[in-house]
């Protein structure tokens, strides 16, 4: 039933124009995104109609809420990889997570429990009440370890609106911005639709992700994907995203 919002409208002008999603909660039962293998495969059936042929898995790691870490990605990715192979789908999978920037990352970077993207690039979320206090520090130190920064949807906290020069000083000092599809979408509300089409307007936004937890979130961008607000922007995404420098 779901699924039939997508069958109809499997048209060329639905694709995205990149074959890699580096943002996704579709790992079963690790967070609150996919919680069986079967939804993963709904989402990721979802995600090639699109034309995405190649997924990065960065299931969320929070303090309290979803402490996980190397052995509980790995088991998830051990299932899912196994669910994918059973089902015979070509897709190419890799993990990592979204590292939420609180105590439990820290210690997890202290003791070599991080796991990166390919290339040692780190999909990172701020708080979403205040920016992470030593937030420039953190990120420095992090590029001196020698890892890439991937800030996960800055669009999305509301105390950069009234400060768009902190947006300009962060991307200048480094650091790469993932901007959610999602949040294009208007799924968020308007002022993080509008923030985000300003850094992709002004040639901040290297990556796009779907953020996708669940079968809402691949309706609310597929819908996105037809429409004439999306093919508008592409000429300014086309030029800065750059997801399919990942080859898994
Ligand atoms: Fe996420």
């Amino acid at each position: 039933m779901l699924f039939n919002f997508f069958k109809s409208k499997d048209s060329a002008e639905s694709k995205l124009f990149y074959k890699t999603d580096i943002h996704c909660h579709i790992m079963p039962g690790v967070d609150h995104g996919a919680q069986t293998v079967e939804e993963s495969l709904q989402l990721i059936e979802a995600q090639q109609r699109w034309g995405i042929e190649q997924i990065i898995l960065t299931s969320h790691v929070t303090d309290d809420t979803f402490e996980n870490n190397p052995e509980t990605l790995a088991e998830g990715f051990r299932v899912l990889s196994e669910g994918v192979k059973d089902a015979g789908n070509p897709i190419k999978l890799a993990y990592s997570a979204e590292y939420r920037i609180d105590t439990l990352f820290v210690n997890q970077l202290e003791n070599g429990l991080i796991v990166p993207m390919p290339d040692n690039y780190l999909l990172l979320e701020n708080a979403f009440i205040q920016e992470p206090i030593g937030l420039d520090r953190l990120l420095f130190d992090l590029k001196v370890k020698g890892y890439k920064v991937i800030m996960a949807h800055p669009e999305r906290f509301p105390y950069y609106y009234g400060n768009l020069d902190r947006y300009k000083e962060l991307h200048e000092a480094g650091n790469r911005f993932q901007i959610n599809l999602l949040s294009l979408a208007g799924f968020f509300g308007k002022d993080a639709k509008k923030t985000a089409e300003w850094i992709v307007k002004n040639g901040m936004a290297d990556f796009l992700g779907s953020d996708m937890h669940h079968i809402r979130h691949a309706e609310t961008i597929d819908k996105y994907l037809h429409s004439g607000e999306y093919r508008k922007l592409l000429p300014w995404l086309e030029r800065t995203v750059k997801n399919d420098i990942f080859k898994l």
